[in-house]
């Protein structure tokens, strides 16, 4: 399902720049969302011209080339290139993504590229996750236990009980899911959004944490959950 919505800081009315391509091979437009709270104007988006033959095959390639060869102020986060730290998640042709995992020719057209959707932008990319690494916390997302740990052994899962974990234990906190979740998007000051309950569920599902009932009664609210 396509995603696109702006960000909450959104008035696209600032002066486009164009960056046309050095070389002319296989050439792609993508169309940034730019946004620098620092110099009093409005967002705009910026076109960038690639040659996709001198460009890896991601959109995160694609923006490393536009910042390396182009604008070097064009902002965004990325560190592990492997779907793994969850920095890079953004919006491209409507729909949320990592653009480390993203490739270039599975988007059609003149690429669209915006920050998450709803959050506050920082800058050009980059939301805001103040909020969200807030949520995560509220739900205390480690091990909680009351009796003692078995002395010189670790609280141990049978292969059943850890298999609850699958699917879970996994998620990359990204923000990808909850920012394209409408309900999020109109009550985010007081919902969890998906991601944030999916770790929630992570530790109730747990077989060794012992907080299971004061889990539950915190996410008890008519919002919350
Ligand atoms: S750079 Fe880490 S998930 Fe994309």
């Amino acid at each position: 399902m396509a995603t696109f919505s702006l960000p909450k800081n959104s008035k696209i009315t600032g002066k486009a720049r164009h960056h046309a391509a050095p070389t002319q091979g296989k050439v792609r437009k993508f169309k940034v969302y730019r946004y620098d709270p620092d110099s009093g104007q409005n967002p705009r988006y910026d076109t960038f011209e690639i040659d996709l033959e001198q460009c890896g095959p991601m959109v995160l390639d694609a923006l490393i080339k536009m910042k390396s060869e182009q604008d070097p102020t064009l902002t965004f986060r990325r560190s592990c290139r492997e779907g793994i730290c969850g920095s890079c998640a953004m919006n491209m042709n409507g729909r949320n993504g990592l653009a480390c995992t993203t490739a270039i020719e599975d988007l059609s057209g003149e690429v669209r590229i915006t920050p998450l959707p709803h959050m506050e932008v920082i800058k050009d990319l980059v939301p805001d996750f103040t909020h969200f690494y807030a949520q995560y916390a509220s739900i205390r997302p480690w091990l909680q236990t009351v009796t003692p740990t078995p002395s010189g052994k670790e609280r141990l899962q049978s292969p059943e009980q850890r298999e609850q974990l699958d699917g879970l234990y996994e998620c990359i906190l990204c923000a990808g899911c909850s920012t394209s979740c409408p309900s999020y998007w109109w009550n985010s000051d007081k919902f969890l959004g998906p991601a944030i309950l999916l770790q929630a569920y992570r530790w109730l599902a747990d077989s060794r944490d012992e907080m299971t009932g004061e889990r539950l009664d915190e996410l008890e609210d008519p919002f919350r959950l």
